[in-house]
């Protein structure tokens, strides 16, 4: 079979080297191209969180083909991240484990997300043989009653089963996959947080990621999920930070103020646009998977990978327009609103950008 090739080392490494530049620049023409690449394997989904920018998207049900993957990844061989996430469920894409495959001895870090809900024991032992380093599972509730009302068609105790499953096979395979929690937090789960913890611990999940709910007034206008108040989450984070030492946790815990080059000069922390791109299972092209729909990007739409080669979407107009008003005081309504520009929600928060060369080029960019 034929697999995917990536660009070879060395121009890999200039490519890097001219990305930094281009976020330390917050250039609007970009002189390199994307390393990281989000895409999602499917558009359908098993289950229907209330929070989840998937309510407000068009284009559902719709799964990515071997062919199609095929066509879009031949275009990204300068990558050193595949995340595969977008806002469907990709265990429900029959062929998933194909799209794996075509990828899977590349030089790069590839990452997918699950509610975990569809991992019964084979589905375990395909997962921990496949290329997925990362493996992000999705975990919105310490408690039954918050979870299945978070995770709208999840049976709880289902999930923990699977989830304990999944960690006790990895044990026994010695994988050095990469697994952890993650919980979005909201004024309905923020104090049972901790009890998470305990539940982690209980699976053997020795990480978990806590992100703030990125939900966006932009397709939200009225969402009333209850805020939570600085002072408390401040409290819970800090609970969680020493609960994770006393239980063997390793945590990563998004910081509810502002930092990162949003708080020193005013401009954005986001670096999505000089760094990657969200590729829907349409083909569609958005600077970010939070930007799922390009409807909401208005007039500003980048274009579609089985459409315009992608170096062309890339350095295009819309998006080199795109990049401008990110870099000034007038981005899109979307971003305006959005935690990463402000940088409250950066990827230092996150296992799979978490190691030395990671740190230390946010350090110089800015992040
Ligand atoms: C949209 S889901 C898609 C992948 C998969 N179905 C899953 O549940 O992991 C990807 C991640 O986005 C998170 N998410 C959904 N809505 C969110 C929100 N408003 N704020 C923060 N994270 C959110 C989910 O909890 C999940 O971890
Ligand atoms: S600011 Fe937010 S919505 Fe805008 S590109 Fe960055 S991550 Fe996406």
């Amino acid at each position: 079979m034929d697999r995917y090739r990536q660009a070879p080392t060395t121009p890999r490494i200039l490519n890097k080297i001219r990305t930094l530049a281009n976020m330390k620049r917050l250039s609007s023409s970009v002189s390199s191209h994307p390393i990281l690449l989000q895409l999602d394997p499917t558009s359908a989904c098993n289950l229907g969180c209330p929070m989840c920018r998937r309510n407000k998207s068009s284009n559902l049900g719709n799964k990515l083909s071997l062919e199609d993957y095929r066509r879009i990844l031949d275009q990204f061989p300068w990558l050193d991240f595949l995340l595969l996430i977008g806002i469907g469920e990709p265990l429900l894409n029959e062929s998933l484990f194909d799209l794996l495959e075509y990828t899977g001895d590349a030089d790069m870090r590839t990452m997918m997300a699950t509610n975990a809900t569809l991992m019964d024991e084979s589905m375990v032992e395909r997962l921990l043989g496949s290329s997925v380093g990362y493996l992000q599972l999705s975990f919105d509730g310490g408690t039954k009653e918050t979870y299945e009302a978070t995770k709208k068609g999840a049976d709880f105790d289902q999930v923990i089963e699977n989830i304990t499953i999944l960690m006790r096979k990895k044990r026994e395979a010695r994988s050095r996959m990469t697994v952890f929690l993650v919980t979005a937090v909201t004024g309905l789960n923020c104090r049972e947080v901790p009890r998470l913890m305990s539940l982690a611990n209980q699976m053997g999940v020795d990480i978990v990621v806590v992100t703030p709910d990125l939900c966006n007034p932009t397709i939200y206008p009225d969402y009333d999920c209850p805020k939570v108040p600085e002072e408390e989450l401040l409290a819970t984070l800090s609970e969680i930070r020493k609960l994770g030492k006393k239980m063997g946790i390793t945590t990563y815990l998004s910081s509810p103020k502002p930092y990162g080059r949003f708080q020193t000069q005013g401009t954005t922390s986001c670096y999505w646009p000089w760094y990657g791109m969200y590729v829907t299972c349409e083909g569609d092209v958005t600077p970010c998977s939070e930007i799922s729909d390009p409807k909401w990007l208005g007039p500003l739409a980048l274009g579609n990978v089985f459409e315009t080669p992608v170096e062309e979407i890339w350095n295009g107009s819309a998006y080199q327009e795109f990049r401008r008003r990110l870099a000034s005081n007038d981005p899109v309504e979307f971003c305006s609103h959005c935690l990463w520009r402000k940088g409250m929600f950066v990827p230092q928060e996150h296992p799979v950008a978490d190691d030395w060369p990671n740190r230390i080029i946010r350090r110089i960019v800015q992040i």
